[in-house]
């Protein structure tokens, strides 16, 4: 059995758990929900990440695994490897990488406001941080819409948990603006059964 270090608001953990529904593997893990924080970390993901984040994934059989894309990796190949497809490997892991910095930059975002005193909090570096979001929201639409509407794969969950991360802490940014395509897209990605599953609390 494995033990996976989580906690159901984190969108790098919601990736796993999407993951392990997508491939039938939620039996084969047991989620340990842990409270962590960059600056009040817990003692059993300090012991388990070295950078002290979660997810981390506890085998009985080998070293703990970290960050989300190699537990993605590793968990997909467990199964039979059909989320990172060999014909399309570099377009999902850009795309993964693409979903995860969105995700890096929100959880930044939310972080300055519930880490540092309001008199410290630096909100130019907040809206660097927004406009990052932007961009990589700006190259989905201009770029990735018929990937998006192709077979599932790694980087099409983590830009589904990308936005619904946005929908989660940073509902009044209104990232839907002028994107109606995405938007679309999103609306019936997040009623995959996996997504409902897994939703943020
Ligand atoms: C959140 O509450 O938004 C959060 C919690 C854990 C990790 C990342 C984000």
């Amino acid at each position: 059995m494995y033990r996976l270090l989580a906690n159901p608001a984190s969108p790098f953990v919601r990736k796993v758990r999407v993951v392990l529904h997508e491939t039938g593997m939620t039996d084969s893990v047991e989620e340990v929900v842990v409270a962590t924080t960059p600056t009040a970390p817990a003692g059993e993901v300090t012991a388990a990440h070295a950078l002290k984040k979660i997810p981390a994934l506890i085998r009985p059989e080998g070293c703990t695994l970290y960050d989300s894309r190699v537990i993605t990796r590793y968990l997909d190949a467990r199964a039979g490897g059909k989320l990172y497809p060999p014909s399309h490997i570099w377009e999902t892991l850009t795309l993964e990488a693409t979903g995860d910095g969105i995700m890096e930059a929100a959880v930044l975002m939310v972080y300055e406001g519930r880490c540092r005193p309001e008199d410290k909090q630096d909100h130019g570096w907040v809206d660097a941080q927004w406009g990052k979001v932007e961009n990589a929201l700006d190259a989905l639409t201009g770029r990735w819409m018929s990937h998006l509407a192709g077979p599932l794969d790694a980087g099409v969950i983590a830009i589904g948990c990308a936005l619904g991360y946005l929908d989660f802490r940073h509902p009044d940014r209104g990232w839907r603006k002028g994107r109606d395509a995405l938007d679309d897209w999103f609306a019936v990605f997040a009623e995959r059964e996996s997504m409902k599953a897994t939703r943020p609390s």
